[in-house]
């Protein structure tokens, strides 16, 4: 079962195929699941067979939106400014992980898997080799946080060890031998909503990443994020592939 790679992503579980699998695969998978521990799965299927489905439905698991790859060419075209005025800040390890964890569980509210990270989770993430406190920009009105936007420089050249979904997911993202700019994730607390910031946070973070020479920007998205998607449709961002998910606990 070779082309099946499980992941462990914060306290839960990613498969994802790099090929259709057969019932009795993914069977060992979630036996070997099941064997450290269990816990919360996320299977990530392009173009699920009717068996797949099955073996998803059999285990437990259920259809939840479908993951969306969005792609855009940098820098972005230069109709997209930032707003006069708008500025941001490096994210400052150790001294804003409560506000961010605090920003980031509101915005992320009705999607747990990201918003219920916790400061260890977030002290991992910032210990990665990629991690780069100039391109998680930080936003901030009347010196509280009240936005984000963190991004992630992929080197095809160098091999990567994949801390999550996201970093495996990447990887997959082929434009030779090119290295991509991603938004890998960016959230505007709910209270601000609707003002423009989401705007500017994404344009500021591709931004970034078109100053270090990337040319292609990419990012993922739930398919029933339609704010997220509008916005990101409204910058010339247009899907370029869309994983099914299946979604679960296993115990
Ligand atoms: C997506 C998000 C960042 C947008 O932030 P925001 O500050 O509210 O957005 P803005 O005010 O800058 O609006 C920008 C565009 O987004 C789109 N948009 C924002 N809210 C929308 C909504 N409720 N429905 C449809 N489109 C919406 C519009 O295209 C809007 O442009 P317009 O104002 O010219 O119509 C914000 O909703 C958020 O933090 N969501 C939770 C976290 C999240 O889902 N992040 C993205 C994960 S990939």
């Amino acid at each position: 079962m070779s082309h099946i790679h499980l992941s462990r992503v914060n306290r839960g579980w990613v498969i994802r195929c790099h090929d259709h699998v057969t019932p009795a695969e993914f069977a060992d998978t979630i036996t070997t699941i099941r064997a450290a521990g269990g816990g919360n799965v996320r299977w990530f299927v392009c173009e699920p067979t009717n068996d797949e489905r099955a073996c998803a439905a059999h285990h437990g698991l259920q259809a939840d939106a479908p993951l969306l790859h969005m792609r855009c060419a940098l820098p972005l075209n230069t109709t997209h400014q930032l707003p006069a005025g708008f500025v941001t800040r490096p994210f400052r390890a150790g001294v804003d992980n409560q506000a961010w964890l605090a920003v980031n569980a509101r915005a992320f509210a009705a999607h747990p898997e990201q918003g219920n990270w916790t400061n260890d989770v977030l002290i991992e993430r910032l210990a990665e080799p990629w991690f780069d406190p100039q391109g998680f920009l930080i936003h901030e009105t009347d010196g509280h946080m009240t936005g984000f936007c963190w991004t992630q420089m992929h080197d095809h050249s160098a091999e990567h060890d994949h801390a999550d979904a996201h970093d495996d997911l990447a990887t997959h993202d082929h434009h030779g031998s090119a290295p991509v700019g991603e938004i890998y994730v960016v959230g505007v607390d709910p209270s601000h909503h609707g003002k423009g910031l989401g705007r500017a946070l994404t344009i500021a973070g591709f931004a970034y990443l078109a100053a270090r020479g990337l040319q292609h920007g990419m990012l993922y998205v739930a398919g029933n994020n339609t704010a997220a998607i509008t916005l990101y449709e409204s910058l010339g961002m247009t899907v370029a592939h869309s994983d099914d998910v299946f979604i679960g606990t296993i115990s």
